[in-house]
Parts: C-alpha cells; structure tokens; sequence
C-alpha cells in the first residue's frame, strides 16, 4: 500500500496568510531551513490507481496538482479519487469537498456525529447536492473504551478498493468550534484510523488530531507497521504564548509533544516502529529543520512529514 501525505499541515497551512510567527515569517523571508506544506489530508492506494483521499483539505486543488497519481486523465473527465474518508468535521478536513463539486458523486465515508456537522452546522452535504452530491456512507466506531471486538466490528471495506480494510477508532480530540458538541466531544467526533493492506497485513495508524491516548488507542498503535499521528503543537501553551489563543493545546484537542505524558513519551513507549508526525501547525518549532527541537525528534527517530511524502507499507 502506498500513502501520500498530500498536507502535512495543520489548518491555515505553513506559512499561514495573515501569520508573521517565527516559523511563517521566517519562511517568507528564507531565513529558516524550511518547506511550506498544505493543510492536512493524505491519500491511501493498493494499486496506485484507486486512491482513497482521508480528509479534504482546503488545498485540495493544489494537492491534485502536486500529485499526478490522482489525475490519470483516462476519461475527458477523470479522478484517481474513488472514495473520501473523513476523520472529523473539521474545516481543514472537510472545505475541500466543495472543490469536487464539478465530478460525480463521490462516496463519502464519516461517522454520524460528522454527517451532522455537515449536514446542520456547516451543512456542506446540502449546498453539494445542488451540484455533485455526496453518496454517504455511515462509519461506526466503538466507544472510547471499546475493545478488540468491538473495533474489528466497525472495520470497512470500500467496494472498488481491493485488499485495503479501514478501521476507525473514537478518539479524544475535539469537534471544531461550529459543531454543537464543541463544548463536549462525543465518540465519533475524532476518529483515527487503522487502514490495513489484506495482501501484507501491513497496518498504518493515521490520527491527524488526538488529545489522549486511551489504552485501545495505545493497543493500535503498537501494532500499526507505522504511526501518522498528530504533530499540531511541540508545547503544550504554544499558541498562548504567542499570543495567538487562550486554549492549550489540549484544549484544541492536540496532545503537544514535549512534556510528562506528552507524544514524545507516547512515541518511545510503543516502540520501534515508523513515527511520522502529520498535522503540524505553522507554530510548531519542529519546522524549522536546524531547531533543536527538531533535532530532539531525530535522535528519537521521529520524523516530520512534509507534502508529497511517500510510505510504502
Ligand atoms: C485543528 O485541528 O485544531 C485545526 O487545525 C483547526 C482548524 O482547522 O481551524
Ligand atoms: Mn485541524
Ligand atoms: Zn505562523
């Protein structure tokens, strides 16, 4: 199986519009080693030919510019999109489906909790029925706490994409600030997602966006071949700091990297596999590739992801 990180950022992207931060001013001006990257979506494919987009980002229209896999051009009219999951409601993940809106109608994949984001909230699924349309199809997840069985039971397949499962886990994080459940996230708000090759039974673990790692959601990890996983914020009071927000970063739902029980932590205690941190935000000093904090993560064997990464599993 092959993903591509299509946005390795998190919303607003790197560099951000109106942000002059260390990192977004120091990008503009060349006087930091770093790269811009999109906001947050990846691309998953058995065959290299059928790609399932997870999340729809913003960028979506650059993304498919920058990714030849996804316009193969066999048809006057032609997507190597055969299906969208989403893994929240949240703009960065969702504004992008607007951009489709001149194909046909692409099967969406989303938990109840989201389909009511878009259905009500930001009702995205009624303005696209005016044009495409979306062909729903419903994700169940277990609850926070739920077991083995009860994960393996809300494992999905899509039909068109051979050999590849999706699993989706409830995870903590939070539902965007639109949604009635900001206050409160309910199981089915954040998921993460196991997606597995039937072929190899190689297993990526994807969760752009999680504040606590319950024990089901550690059990995953340890035995996903490799973890793309929420890298929003490297402190804990980031966006306090720089006077960007009152919130924390748990109270965004991003569990920050540095610090006691922080995902560092996490990363060392599941073990060997591949770490790549996806959903980066332009704060983040991890960015700057000559930070220490960067070189922190190296000597732990952590990586960055950047847009356009490739892993083959
Ligand atoms: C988040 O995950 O907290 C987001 O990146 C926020 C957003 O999209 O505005
Ligand atoms: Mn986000
Ligand atoms: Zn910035």
């Amino acid at each position: 199986m092959k993903i591509i990180v299509l946005g390795a950022a998190a919303g607003g992207g790197f560099p951000q519009w109106n942000c002059n931060c260390n990192n977004c001013s120091g990008l503009r001006r060349g006087t930091i080693a770093a790269v811009p990257r999109t906001q947050s979506s990846i691309a998953v494919s058995s065959n290299s030919r059928d790609w399932v987009l997870v999340n729809a980002s913003p960028d979506i229209l650059a993304q498919i510019k920058a990714t030849p896999e996804l316009q193969p051009a066999r048809a006057p009219r032609d997507s190597g999109i055969a299906a969208v999951m989403l893994t929240d409601s949240q703009i960065d993940h969702v504004a992008g489906l607007l951009m489709l809106r001149e194909g046909k109608a692409l099967p969406l994949y989303c938990t109840d909790s989201v389909w009511q984001d878009l259905s009500i909230e930001f009702p995205l699924t009624k303005v696209l029925s005016h044009y495409c349309g979306v062909s729903r199809h419903s994700l169940a997840v277990a609850d926070f706490t739920g077991n083995r069985n009860a994960r393996d039971g809300a494992a999905t397949a899509i039909p068109g994409i051979s050999d590849l499962r999706f699993t989706p886990i409830a995870v903590k994080s939070k539902a965007p600030p639109y949604s009635s459940r900001s206050a409160g996230p309910e199981p089915g708000d954040n998921i993460a997602l196991i997606i597995e090759h039937l072929k190899t039974r190689k297993m990526l673990f994807y969760a752009p966006g999680l504040s606590e790692i319950h024990p089901q959601v550690e059990a995953a990890m340890r035995e996903a071949d490799c973890l793309l996983i929420d890298g929003t914020f490297w402190a804990a009071d980031e966006m306090i700091r720089a006077g960007f927000s009152k919130k924390s970063a748990r109270d965004m739902g991003h569990l920050p990297q540095s610090g006691a029980g922080g995902m560092i932590e996490v990363l060392e205690a599941v073990g060997t596999k591949r770490k790549v941190l996806v959903h980066i935000n332009n704060t983040n000093p991890i960015l700057d590739e000559n930070s220490p904090e960067r070189a922190i993560l190296a000597q732990k064997g952590i990586e960055v992801a950047y847009d356009g990464m490739e892993i083959i599993l």
